[in-house]
Parts: structure tokens; C-alpha cells; sequence
């Protein structure tokens, strides 16, 4: 079959599978194909057992696989025989050298730009899907300025998808953006892309701008969310000392239409492989600007969610009577949030390791993260057991902590639950999401984020 467009994605991870799924799922007529260095999750992606979990994933790589949409390490022919190369690679934050730490570590990146500039041999349209620092498309030019014959035009289309609605994002999205050089090859190059998204998103929410808006919106974005959080949950540690309930408060502050309701769930903390690293970019880039204020103003933004992880702990060692030794306790989740199987980041991955080191016996339930986690957790020292079944894992158990907020979890039979732990048993609801009145009735010490806990004592 002759399609009308052939296009690359560079990287198969959270971001690259599913966001060009959808693009194969609503262009029949283009060409699809997902390049990765890693064998094994190139085959996962052709096999019946995805690499990840997400809502509506499968159906859509089922309808569209092997027919306009394939998976591939064939990373030198991938880059030959398709003009238009989308690069979602990782960019995690960097650990070693300057920048440890902070700055984003684009070795990845780099790689790819010098994979395209040699296996190339025609020009080409090259499209930032990672998160990256504002300028690096200027980096990426000037490596694939070197080309002798042909020209590259780079782009900035960072993905604002959230992990758990990838799809329905994908699908519907709040907008799309696309940087360009405000140059005639950057707008016909801006526009080939706007064409790609227009045949199903409305044009209204395809929005342009310069390329460096565009590198700098998705980290602040990302800033901007994460700031939320962290925002609602500073206030859950004074209401734990107040008696106000943070649910009543969230509810009174989010009704004004000037904050909205949004994003101000309390939790045990955000996770996931983006807020953090991206706003240590933004501290980063700010610092190096001289903006001080600047950073230390977003720097807080991670610093309270790692207080309110350490806070959620320690809550649960001073319940426990100082002691949390050779105590089992089931988390529930451990995804860093509900609808993913990630663990990246992910506040139960570090209250485990905490309550490891307290020497309690730690037994892990989820849906969907459990394979993740193993592997996180790997070579800790202490008990660690992995469960599927919530009933089975919190059997026998001091505690239970709710760690992600698997729907799931809201509509257990707490009772059954109750009468096969150890008394006094207790329940740690980091997400609020159990009904804590009822538990509290039935026997449980409950204690909840940012509300006065109910206990027996
Ligand atoms: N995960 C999210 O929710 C999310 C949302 C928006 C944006 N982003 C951004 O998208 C980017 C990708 O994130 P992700 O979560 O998909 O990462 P990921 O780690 O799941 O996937 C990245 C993939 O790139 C591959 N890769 C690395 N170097 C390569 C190379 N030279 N050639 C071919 N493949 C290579 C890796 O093997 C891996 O499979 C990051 O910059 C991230 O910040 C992520």
C-alpha cells in the first residue's frame, strides 16, 4: 500500500507508543513506525503483553499494528526511509558532572540527533516530543547543521499527555502546540505538523509559537501542576495540626473560579518520571541565568513534596507506637498513580524503602505495577512480598497504606479486610479515598491526610 506520509518516532516508552498509536489510529493513510535501541521492549510492544499499561492502549495497538503501525530496532533504515522523525527519548535528570542532580541529561538526545545526521539521505523534518531545556533545539541544529546535501528543520512539539488518560488525551487534547524558527522553512515545516494533528484535533487548539515558547511551556506546565500539589498538601499539614479538614478546604478554595477545582487533591505526594525532573531543569535554568529567587521559588515546589513523603512515615512510625520492627504492612498501590503501571518516582516506592529501613515487613499489592516494582525494589534489604490479590496481602497485617488511588481500593470489604489483620489494626489513607468514618466504625484506626485522624485510643 502507498501511504501519504511515512513518520518515525525515535524512543517506544510511555510517551512514543502510545502518542503515535493514536496518530496510526486516526491517520490510516500514514505510516507509523516506533524505532527503540531496547530489543526487549520493541518485543513486548509486537507481542500480546504490552510494555505498559494504559487505558485503551491495547485495543488501539490491536487495530492498528502491522498495518500502519510497527515496531522496530532497525533504528539506520527507520532513519533513512521516513522524513518526518518524532524523538520522545528519555531525558532524565542528570547524575554525574556539572549539573548533578538538576539539569536535564541529554545524552540520549544528543545521540539521536548524531544517528540522524549519519544515517540520513534526504532532508528531513525533526520533532522534540521530549521534555527538554529551552535552546536545545539550537543544540540539535548545530549537530545536524553538518549535513552536506540536505537540510533538517527542527521542531518543538512537547506532549502534555498525563499517564492513566494517554489515549483520551491523545484523542481530545486541551491543545496542541508547535514550535517553529519564525523563518519560511520553520512555518512550512510548522505546518506539515499542524496538517498531521488537524485531522483530528479542531485547528482552534493546534496553537504555534516560537520554538524556544514552546521548549520553556511544557517544564512550566509541568511546574505549574506540580506547584498545585504541593500547594494543597503544605496546607494538609497545618490542617493536621488545626483540625480544619483539607477535603472541606480544597472544596472552598477550588469552587472560586479564579483557582478552579483541579489539582487539589491531597496526597502522599506526586511521582511519576516528569514533575520532578522537569522543575529541577526549571531551578537549573534559572540558576544558571542568575535568577536565584526564581529557582529557590520553584525549588520549593519539590522540597514540600518531599517533606510531605517523609511526613507520611513518620506519621505512621509515631502511630505505631515509635516501633514499626518486624510489623507487617500491606501498601495499597504502588504505581504513582491510579491507571499506570509506573512506579517511576512513585511515593510508595520511596515509603517502602523508608519503612524498610525500619525494619517493618512490607507486602505489595496493584493491579498493574507489581512487575515495575519488583524490579525497584530489587536487592533492598529486609521482607518484601508482592501480592495480587488486596485481600491476601493485607491479611495478617499491623497496617494497611494507601499509596495510589486504584478505584479499586474505595470499594473493598473493609470488614472482611479487618477481621483477618492484626488488632489494633490500622489504616493510612495517603490518597483520602476510603471512607474513614465507616473503617474508623468497624475497628480500624484510620489516618487520613490532612484531617483529624479517628482512632480507638
Ligand atoms: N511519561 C510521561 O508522562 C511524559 C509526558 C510528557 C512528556 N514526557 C517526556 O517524554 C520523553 C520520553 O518519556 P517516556 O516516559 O516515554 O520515557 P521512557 O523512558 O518510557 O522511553 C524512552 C525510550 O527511548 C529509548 N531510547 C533512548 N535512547 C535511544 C536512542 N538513541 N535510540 C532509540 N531509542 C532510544 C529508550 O530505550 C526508551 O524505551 C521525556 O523527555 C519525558 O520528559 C513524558
Amino acid at each position: 500500500m502507498n501511504f501519504k506520509k511515512n513518520i518515525l518516532c525515535i524512543g517506544a516508552g510511555y510517551v512514543g507508543g502510545p502518542t503515535m498509536a493514536v496518530i496510526a489510529y486516526k491517520c490510516p493513510q500514514f505510516r507509523v513506525t516506533i524505532a527503540d535501541i531496547n530489543p526487549a521492549r520493541i518485543a513486548e510492544w509486537n507481542s500480546d503483553e504490552l510494555p505498559l499499561y494504559e487505558p485503551g492502549l491495547d485495543e488501539i495497538i490491536r487495530a492498528t499494528r502491522g498495518k500502519n503501525l510497527f515496531f522496530t530496532t532497525d533504528i539506520q533504515r527507520s532513519i533513512r526511509d521516513n522524513d518526518i522523525i518524532f524523538v520522545s527519548v528519555n531525558t532524565p535528570t542528570k547524575m554525574f558532572g556539572a549539573g548533578a542532580g538538576m539539569a536535564a541529561d541529554l545524552q540520549y538526545w544528543e545521540k539521536t540527533a548524531r544517528q540522524i545526521l549519519q544515517y540520513s539521505e534526504s532532508s528531513k523534518i525533526v520533532i522534540e516530543k521530549s521534555t527538554l531545556p529551552v535552546k536545545t533545539a539550537q543544540a540539535m541544529e548545530n549537530i545536524l547543521r553538518n549535513a552536506h546535501s540536505f537540510t533538517f528543520e527542527v521542531l518543538s512539539n512537547p506532549e502534555f499527555l498525563a499517564e492513566g488518560t494517554a489515549i483520551k488525551d491523545m484523542e481530545n487534547p486541551d491543545r496542541v502546540l508547535i514550535g517553529s524558527r519564525e523563518t519560511a522553512s520553520g512555518f512550512k515545516a510548522r505546518e506539515e505538523l499542524v496538517e498531521i494533528y488537524a485531522n483530528w484535533i479542531p485547528r482552534e487548539k493546534i496553537i504555534t509559537s516560537n520554538i524556544w515558547s514552546s521548549e520553556l511551556s511544557k517544564i512550566v506546565s509541568n511546574a505549574f501542576l506540580a506547584q498545585r500539589i504541593s500547594s494543597i498538601n503544605a496546607i494538609s499539614a497545618l490542617c493536621e495540626k488545626t483540625d480544619a479538614d483539607i477535603i472541606e478546604v480544597a472544596r472552598a478554595v477550588g469552587m472560586d473560579s479564579r483557582i478552579g477545582g483541579k489539582y487539589l487533591n491531597s496526597s502522599v505526594g506526586f511521582g511519576g518520571s516528569c514533575f520532578k525532573k522537569d522543575i529541577l531543569n526549571l531551578v537549573y535554568l534559572c540558576r544558571h541565568y542568575g535568577l536565584n529567587e526564581v529557582a529557590d521559588y520553584w525549588e520549593g515546589v519539590v522540597k514540600i513534596n518531599q517533606y510531605q513523603q517523609e511526613r507520611f512515615t513518620l506519621n505512621m512510625l509515631t502511630a505505631m507506637f515509635n516501633t514499626l520492627a518486624d510489623k507487617k504492612i500491606c501498601l495499597f498501590g504502588v504505581s504513582f498513580k491510579a491507571n499506570t503501571s509506573d512506579t517511576r518516582e512513585s511515593p510508595a516506592i520511596f515509603i517502602a524503602k523508608k519503612l524498610l529501613e525500619e525494619k517493618a515487613e512490607i507486602i505489595i499489592t496493584d493491579p498493574q505495577a507489581l512487575r515495575n516494582a519488583r524490579t525497584d525494589l530489587a536487592g533492598m534489604e529486609g521482607r518484601v512480598s508482592f501480592i495480587d490479590d488486596p485481600y491476601k496481602a493485607a491479611a495478617g497485617c499491623h497496617a494497611i497504606a494507601v499509596m495510589t488511588e486504584w478505584d479499586l481500593y474505595r470499594d473493598l470489604d473493609y470488614q472482611k479486610i479487618y477481621d483477618t489483620m492484626i488488632k489494633p489494626a490500622s489504616l493510612f489513607d495517603g490518597r483520602n479515598i476510603i471512607d474513614h468514618r465507616r473503617c474508623h466504625n468497624i475497628g480500624f484506626n484510620v489516618y487520613p491526610i490532612g484531617k483529624p485522624a479517628l482512632t480507638h485510643f
